[in-house]
């Protein structure tokens, strides 16, 4: 495997960033995760421009044009003669001295890894997936603001090893007021009487490319949807549910606190919403 590295390309066991690194000492950075389908990037303006907002709201100047970076991408697939795939970017602050100041970090670090991925397997989709209701809340945006998809990413997975140990495939944090907020790497969606409701941005979550591809196609199609807050409760009165994000797509939720969603089984618009989801990626 090629990796990505500031501006060229290595081999996986020359790809080394420094211990000095502040990616690696604070976990001071930003990345994003992008989906290739049949040679193309999915979306890809919509990940770079969260990309560079992330960049911005920790005061991290990134040195590369859009353009740049898009080359970059599709360079590090070539290389890899990969043609469905998923893209890892991440940038840190680079080396600096020693402590938190984040002055004096000349130069930021770049990595690209791209590996095979045709998305989950089918099975998945006819079954949905399990999910518990965790404890561990989602950072509130006073604290850090989760609209940032930063690499500093302790919270999500206390709450994936507090989901792993509830024998559920993805958390669903709420957030310090007690609404449901998202999973560790999805959104999260319910569906009651015809009416489709997520968490708005206000609560506290990631703006997922996913989420929004979403909302728009149910607006196009008619099908109501709403972004309003909810209590976890009114999950066990849902007919359907389901997360989204770039490797899950739209994957149904059948369980959650080892109760059943509604039947058991992915909804029916659920399936109505990823097989539009699918139309965008053939
Ligand atoms: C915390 C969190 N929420 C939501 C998402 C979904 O975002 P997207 O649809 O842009 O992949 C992710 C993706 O990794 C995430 O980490």
């Amino acid at each position: 495997m090629l990796i990505f590295l500031n501006n060229s390309l290595v081999p996986e066991e020359a790809a080394k960033v420094s211990v000095l690194d502040r990616g690696f000492l604070y976990g001071d950075g930003v990345f994003e995760t992008l989906r290739v389908y049949s040679g193309t990037i999915f979306h890809c303006n919509d990940h770079l421009d969260r990309l560079f907002q992330s960049a911005e709201a920790i005061y991290l100047q990134l040195p590369f044009t859009r353009d740049y970076l898009i080359e970059a991408l599709y360079k590090t697939l070539e290389a890899n003669h990969l043609n469905d795939a998923y893209l890892r970017l991440s940038v840190t602050r680079g080396v600096s001295e020693p402590g938190l100041d984040i002055g004096g970090c000349p130069s930021s670090t770049l990595t690209i890894i791209a590996k095979e991925f045709s998305g989950y397997p089918d099975n998945l989709y006819q079954s949905g997936i399990r999910a518990a209701v965790v404890n561990t809340r989602r950072i509130p945006a006073s604290a850090l603001n989760p609209a940032i998809k930063s690499l500093n990413f302790l919270n999500n997975i206390m709450a994936r090893v507090e989901a792993t140990r509830l024998n559920a495939a993805e958390a669903i944090m709420l957030n310090m007021e007690g609404y449901v907020a998202e999973g560790t790497v999805s959104n999260i969606f319910m569906v009651k009487d015809g009416i489709v409701k997520t968490p708005p941005l206000s609560a506290g979550i990631l703006n997922g490319v996913t989420r929004s591809i979403v909302i728009d196609l149910l607006k196009e199609n008619g099908i109501p949807v709403i972004e309003q807050a909810f209590y976890p409760n009114e999950f066990y009165t849902a007919d359907e549910c389901f997360v989204t994000s770039t490797l899950y797509e739209v994957m149904p939720m059948t369980s959650i606190n080892g109760s059943a969603v509604g039947s058991g089984q992915p909804g029916s618009l659920t399936q109505t919403i990823l097989n539009l989801f699918r139309r965008l990626t053939t």
